[in-house]
């Protein structure tokens, strides 16, 4: 799809069709009052009507809110891409939405197509958005910047929805090497001989039994004078079957979604390297599959992670947090940084906590929790924070290793997960740590907000926002 910002009046743009969002009050004042409420349309959020002799798309909105912009928009497009037209314009409406829009065209209007053999591509193909009344120079930037972060986000999407099959770890490994190419990022991979040497033990044990070989992928963009370092840590769980606690039948289906955090940490990558942000960011991918096999590790194990710590296995199935101990470890020795975030779909718990559309962010600094939370108001994704404590900390005890891989209670499992990740953190890092588990904001079988069936590329908008104010802060 192309969008593109025009310095015009939207009557002097030449398209099939003029998208125009309503609300209740101004439905009331159209001059296609009359028709309008015959067919039935009462301007409620989503409604549409379509008027073909009119050449207009109506769509009801509750308000201007920035998610009400972005649902009209996914929900425009739907429309227009069902329908035999080329092209269509719409007004822009504010400086402060410019990005919800772009989001609800670009995102909304997402869809994945790698594996579907006949071509019934839409004729739908361009949007022109009309700026008029808004200063075109920073308009034009808040535009430009705003696809970037979309097309970043579905680029994410894009991967998270690739089949198993098709990525492996050694796959990861040529796309990040390939993003680290064309957008000038420092790529350094560690393959199974390397991450031995690193005593990556941990991290080794979950991807035995897989034929591919497991790695590390640390990526870097690094702009001159950097403001702040900030360290990605991405889950890349490129198959989770759960290992010998294998997941029931039903349960495996969607587990190449296990590969969202790390692809998420690309994106943002990928839009940093792109908006010329000048914040140094490291991203550093635990590529691995989780199979079984004769060689698989087991239940009662005890792995020697690299930061030295003893982890009982108790469930093959709690592996990501086991990848990313490693992997923190890894990511701490490398880099001093000002932040560190991880990224993991690690715990069906969070959805519970949380329900399916919420990001679960944990960690120390009520400082950095609260800036995110704004990050993720400006960006359209939904975050919740889940509070720590000592009395779920204990129920990580092993009394055979130095802590267990899951809790000995069932209750409070996305926070025992991150708890597990806390004993990886350096006292030093411990302010500068948060964790997003991401198993329910991911992915998705059923639309919502601008998402459309599969990865939602969760984090990309979030943590780019996070990033683009750190800019402004200093
Ligand atoms: N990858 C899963 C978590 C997950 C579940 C993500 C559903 C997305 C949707 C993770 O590795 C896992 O299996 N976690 C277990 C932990 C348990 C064994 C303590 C879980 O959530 O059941
Ligand atoms: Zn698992
Ligand atoms: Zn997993």
């Amino acid at each position: 799809m192309k969008i593109k910002l025009q310095n015009k009046k939207i009557k002097d743009i030449k398209c099939d069709i003029e998208i125009i969002l309503l609300d209740k009050h101004q439905l009331k004042q159209h001059k296609l009052v009359k028709i309008l409420k015959l067919t039935g349309f009462d301007a409620k959020q989503d409604s549409v009507c379509f008027l073909h002799e009119q050449k207009i798309l109506f769509c009801g909105i509750e308000t201007f809110a920035s998610e009400n912009i972005r649902t009209s928009l996914t929900t425009s497009i739907k429309v227009l891409k069902s329908t035999a037209y080329k092209s269509a314009k719409i007004n822009a409406l504010s400086q402060n939405n410019i990005s919800a829009l772009v989001d609800g065209i670009i995102l909304g209007g997402y869809k994945f197509t790698r594996y579907k053999s006949s071509n019934d591509k839409s004729t739908f193909t361009t949007i022109e958005v009309a700026i008029n009344t808004l200063d075109y120079q920073s308009a034009k930037k808040a535009f430009d910047n705003a696809i970037i972060i979309a097309k970043a986000t579905n680029f994410t999407r894009d991967l998270v929805n690739t089949a198993p099959q098709d990525l492996n770890p050694k796959v990861l490994t040529k796309i990040a090497s390939e993003l680290a190419e064309k957008n000038n990022l420092t790529c350094n991979i560690l393959n199974e001989a390397k991450l031995k040497n690193e005593s990556m033990n941990a991290m080794l044990a979950v991807g035995r039994a897989s034929i591919h070989e497991s790695h590390l992928i640390h990526l870097c963009h690094k702009p001159k004078n950097p403001k702040y370092v900030i360290s990605l840590v991405g889950k890349g769980l490129t198959y989770d079957s759960g290992g010998l606690s294998l997941k029931p039948a039903s349960s495996m289906v969607t587990m190449k979604l296990d590969k969202s955090g790390a692809c998420a940490v690309l994106g943002i990558l990928k839009a940093a390297s792109e908006l010329n942000l000048p914040i140094e960011v490291h991203g550093f991918i635990g590529a691995v599959e989780n199979m079984i096999g004769g060689d698989a590790y087991k239940p009662d194990d005890i792995l020697v992670s690299k930061s030295g710590t003893t982890i009982e296995v108790r469930n093959t199935d709690a592996e990501g947090r086991l990848v990313l101990a490693d992997v923190l470890t890894y990511a701490q020795e490398k880099i001093d940084a000002d932040y560190l975030f991880d990224f993991a779909t690690l715990t069906g718990a969070c959805m519970v906590a949380l329900g399916q559309y919420t990001t679960g962010v944990m960690g120390h600094s009520n400082r950095l929790k609260h800036a995110v939370s704004n990050a993720a108001q400006n960006s359209g994704e939904l975050i919740g924070t889940l509070p720590f404590n000592n009395h779920l900390k204990k129920l990580l005890k092993s009394e055979i290793a130095d802590i267990s891989n899951i809790s000995s209670k069932p209750y409070g499992g996305a926070i025992t997960a991150g708890l597990f990740l806390d004993r990886f953190i350096t006292d030093k890092n411990k302010n500068r740590w948060l964790h997003f588990d991401i198993a329910g904001s991911a992915y998705t079988e059923s639309p919502w907000d601008c998402n459309v069936y599969g990865g939602t590329g969760a984090g990309v908008r979030l943590i780019v926002n996070f990033i683009s104010n750190l800019k402004q802060a200093k």
